[in-house]
């Protein structure tokens, strides 16, 4: 299998996440491996989208989320459900856009160079299974479009994977 990810420098952010929407459906229809199918979507929206650090966290027990597949620089093995971005995005079953990470009391700094950070919940009819997050070497580069984006994607990851997506825990 060869496909590239890579997206046209000209597109808006919206048409971005759509043409990148239409990309990833077929890339994962049909393949039930969930460590394959997580690494692939690490691999293709690191590579579409060009994020410092994209992949997930796992949950591994009633009280610990655990390294998965992942793009980028070494990160932490562990996080504790309800501490830093990750633990709390899994607590409260909602997506966390943080413009600033020095501002969000409890970050986990994996990487001192990380700005900014969006975590969405891979939320099924079943539970939470972990979260997907992406850090910025900038500022506030997440917004509203990426929260959509994302969302998106992670209904459609978690639809293959778990059955029904859905909004909340
Ligand atoms: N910053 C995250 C930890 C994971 S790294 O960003 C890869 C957090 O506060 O949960």
């Amino acid at each position: 299998m060869e496909q590239s990810f890579a997206l046209p420098s000209h597109l808006t952010k919206p048409q971005r996440y759509e043409q990148f929407i239409a990309d990833f459906a077929p890339l994962i229809e049909g393949e039930t491996d969930i460590t394959a199918v997580l690494a692939n979507t690490a691999a293709a929206l690191h590579e579409a989208l060009g994020f410092f650090w994209v992949g997930f966290y796992l949950v591994k027990d009633s009280d610990w989320l655990s390294l998965g597949p992942f793009q980028g620089s070494v990160a932490c093995y562990r996080i504790r459900r309800g501490r830093g971005v990750c633990g709390t995005a899994w607590a409260e079953a909602r997506t966390i856009v943080v413009p600033d990470v020095d501002a969000f009391p409890g970050h986990i700094a994996c990487s001192s160079l990380s700005r900014s950070e969006i975590v969405v919940p891979l939320l099924s009819a079943e539970g939470c299974y972990g979260v997907l997050d992406i850090d910025s070497d900038r500022l506030s580069a997440f917004d509203e479009d990426d929260r959509r984006g994302l969302e998106q994607v992670v209904r459609i990851l978690v639809s293959q994977l778990f059955g029904s997506a859905q909004t909340a825990c």
